[in-house]
C-alpha cells in the first residue's frame, strides 16, 4: 500500500484485532476468502437494479455473482425470496419498513434497555421519526413474556410487531408473536441480525415460517462480509422489499461486499459450520455459569444464544463505561449496555454485552472462556490491570 499514513492505521488494528481478546457480541473475524472478496476490484463496479435487469453495461459477472448469493441465501434459510444488496442490518430494515407499512404507521418493538435495537422504533432513528412507535418490556426476570406484550399490542394496535434483538440471550418464539400479531391484525417482522447463524444450523428455531419479512445483518454469527439481507415467502412482499431497497433507499449496491455474502453464505451451508456454532453456545454457556458461580447477576440468569448481559452495577458498584474502561486497559474489547429498568443514560449504562462468535472463531473452547471469565471477575472486582495476552491464554491452558 503506497499511502502509509493509512497503512500504519490498518496495521495498528491489525494488531490490535490480533492481541485483544474480542467479546463485542455483534464482531466476528472473517475467513481469508472473505476479507479477499471485499477487498478486490469487485469495489470497481456499478450495478444498478438487479440480475439481469441493470442500469449500467458489463455487469454479466456481477450478476453471476449476486445469484450465486441469493440461490446459497435461500437454501440456507429455506426461504423463497431474498434481496441480498442492503449495505448493513439498518438498510435492511428501512427497505423492509417501507414494504410493508405507510409512514406514519404504527410499530411495536423491544425496547432499548430491554435489549431491542435503535430501529426497533427509537425517537433518534428513522424508525421513531416516520413511524409512530410504542415498545414492549423484558420481566423483571429480563425474560421476554409473551402475556404482557399481548395485552400491549391489544392496546397499542399496531401495525407491525418487531422480533428479534441486540441484547436478548434467551429463545424467541417466534409462533407466539405470530400469535400476538394475528389476534391484533398487525404484520411481524424478525430482526435476526445477531442469531442469524444459529437459525441456520437450527439452533434456534427459525422465523421463516412465521414473519410476514425477515432481516439480519450478515457479519454477526453468520461470520460475513458487512451488511444486511432481506427475506420473505410471500411473492407481493417480496417485489415491495426490492422496490423500496433499490431504488426506494439505496443505489448501486456494493457488490465486494455481496461476493464476501455470498463466500460467507457458502462457508455457512457446510458442516464445519453446525460445529463452529454449537462451539459458541457451549461457550457462551460456560461462561455465563462461570460469572453466576462468581456471584455476578447475568440479565436472565444465562444464556441460550452467543451473548450474555452483565448487570455490573450490582456485581461490581461499577457502571458499563466504567467497566468497559477497566477491560479496555487489559486487552478485552466488550460493548457497554443498558440494562433493563436501567436508570443510566445508552453512553453509560449499568451493563456490559459479552459475545462468544469472534473468539471461538479464533479457537477458544470452554477452558478458555472459564478462565476468561475468572481474569473479567478478578479485574472487575479489584479494578485492576491484570494484562491478558491471548496467545498465553491459549498456551497455557
Ligand atoms: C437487532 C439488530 N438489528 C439491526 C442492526 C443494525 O445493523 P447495522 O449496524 O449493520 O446497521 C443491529 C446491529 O447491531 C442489530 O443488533
Amino acid at each position: 500500500m503506497k499511502d502509509l499514513e493509512i497503512k500504519k492505521y490498518i496495521d495498528l488494528e491489525k494488531k490490535r484485532q490480533r492481541e485483544h481478546v474480542e467479546l463485542i457480541a455483534s464482531e466476528n473475524y472473517v475467513s481469508k476468502d472473505v476479507l479477499e472478496a471485499t477487498g478486490s476490484i469487485l469495489t470497481n463496479k456499478y450495478a444498478e437494479g438487479y440480475p439481469n435487469k441493470r442500469y449500467y453495461d458489463g455487469c454479466e459477472f456481477v450478476d453471476k455473482i449476486e445469484n450465486l448469493a441469493i440461490k446459497r441465501l435461500k437454501k440456507l434459510f429455506n426461504v423463497k425470496y431474498v434481496n441480498v444488496q442492503p449495505h448493513s442490518g439498518t438498510q435492511a430494515n428501512m427497505a423492509a419498513f417501507l414494504a410493508i407499512l405507510k409512514p406514519g404507521d404504527k410499530i411495536l418493538g423491544l425496547s432499548l434497555n430491554s435489549g431491542g435495537h435503535l430501529t426497533h422504533g427509537h425517537k433518534v432513528n428513522f424508525s421513531g421519526i416516520l413511524y409512530q412507535s410504542d415498545f414492549y418490556e423484558v420481566d423483571n426476570n429480563g425474560l421476554l413474556n409473551y402475556e404482557k406484550i399481548l395485552k400491549k399490542a391489544k392496546k397499542f394496535k399496531p401495525n407491525l410487531i418487531i422480533c428479534g434483538y441486540s441484547a436478548y440471550s434467551r429463545i424467541i418464539d417466534f409462533s407466539k408473536f405470530r400469535k400476538i400479531a394475528d389476534i391484533v391484525g398487525s404484520k411481524l417482522m424478525a430482526d435476526i441480525a445477531h442469531i442469524a447463524g444459529l437459525v441456520i444450523t437450527g439452533h434456534h428455531p427459525s422465523p421463516i415460517p412465521y414473519a410476514d419479512i425477515i432481516t439480519s445483518t450478515t457479519h454477526k454469527t453468520l461470520r460475513g462480509a458487512r451488511g444486511g439481507i432481506i427475506m420473505t415467502n410471500n411473492k407481493k412482499i417480496a417485489e415491495k422489499m426490492n422496490k423500496y431497497l433499490f431504488p426506494g433507499t439505496q443505489g448501486g449496491p456494493l457488490m465486494h461486499s455481496i461476493a464476501g455474502k455470498a463466500i460467507a453464505f457458502g462457508e455457512a451451508l457446510k458442516p464445519e459450520f453446525k460445529y463452529y456454532i454449537d462451539q459458541v453456545i457451549k461457550n457462551a454457556k460456560i461462561f455465563s455459569n462461570e460469572f453466576i458461580s462468581l456471584g455476578c447477576k447475568i440479565i436472565s440468569n444465562g444464556t441460550d444464544n452467543h451473548l450474555l448481559t452483565i448487570d455490573v452495577k450490582t456485581s461490581y458498584g461499577l457502571t458499563g463505561k466504567e467497566a468497559s474502561k477497566i477491560l479496555q486497559k487489559n486487552n478485552i474489547t466488550i460493548n457497554k449496555n443498558t440494562i433493563p429498568n436501567d436508570t443510566e443514560k445508552p453512553s453509560i449504562t449499568s451493563g456490559i454485552r459479552l459475545g462468544t462468535a469472534a473468539m471461538t472463531t479464533r479457537g477458544f473452547k470452554e477452558k478458555h472462556f472459564k478462565k476468561l471469565a475468572n481474569l473479567i471477575h478478578l479485574s472487575l472486582k479489584n479494578k485492576k490491570d491484570i494484562r491478558i495476552n491471548i496467545s498465553n491464554l491459549i498456551n497455557s491452558l
